[in-house]
């Protein structure tokens, strides 16, 4: 289970930021997981905390919403992060159809990156889920959530130990799936 994440507060927004949200949230969670591969037996699982921010609702524009529902490799989802990091760089970003959360397209990504590799690992029975915790009180949240960390984890819990893992590849919120 990666639950690793950070999200910048208040209206912080920039090239540096969205960099680092970028990498963390996404491009950190891709790099444990190829690491994960080598390493889960067949039949195994690997639980992404991702966050309902990154919904494909959040791309303003349906082109961008089409190129993320077909990525079919995690460079191509590095290529789509790397498009939104160069339209925060030169401020393009809003024209493009990119939304102004650093996060919401981090996570975004990450969800689509376990999507993509629950296919890829389907062949030796290694079931991938993206999920939501819910709003927790975390340091994330500045502690405001409504949910404990123990009530937080129960859905990556569930994912990790029980969930049919004929559902792999989907995103789940409160142990139900999530339209993506
Ligand atoms: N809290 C919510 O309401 C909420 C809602 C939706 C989704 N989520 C997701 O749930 C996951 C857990 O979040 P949380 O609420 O528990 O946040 P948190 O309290 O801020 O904890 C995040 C954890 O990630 C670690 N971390 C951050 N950057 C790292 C890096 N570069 N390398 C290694 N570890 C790093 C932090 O370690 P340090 O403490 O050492 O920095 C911390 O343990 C995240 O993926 C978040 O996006 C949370």
């Amino acid at each position: 289970m990666w639950c690793t994440g950070i999200a910048y507060k208040g209206n912080i927004f920039g090239p540096e930021e969205a960099r680092k949200t970028m990498e963390t949230n996404f491009a950190g969670t891709r790099a444990v997981c190829e690491r994960l591969e080598r390493l889960i037996p067949d039949g195994g699982r690997i639980v992404n905390v991702c966050s309902l921010a990154g919904k494909l609702s959040i791309l303003r524009s349906s082109e961008l919403r089409s190129r993320f529902e077909a990525a079919k490799s995690a460079e191509e989802v590095a290529a789509l992060a790397e498009e939104f990091l160069q339209g925060v760089a030169s401020g393009s970003y809003s024209k493009e159809g990119w939304p102004a959360s650093m996060y919401g397209v981090s996570k975004l990504c990450e969800a689509t990156y376990s999507r993509v590799l629950a296919e890829q690992l389907k062949p030796r029975g290694v079931a991938v889920y993206a999920c939501c915790p819910g709003y927790v009180a975390t340091d994330m949240s500045s502690h405001k959530g409504h949910k404990t960390p123990e009530q937080g984890a129960d859905t990556p819990m569930w994912l990790a130990l029980d969930a049919p893992a004929s559902d792999s590849g989907k995103f789940y919120s409160d142990r139900k799936e999530q339209p993506f």
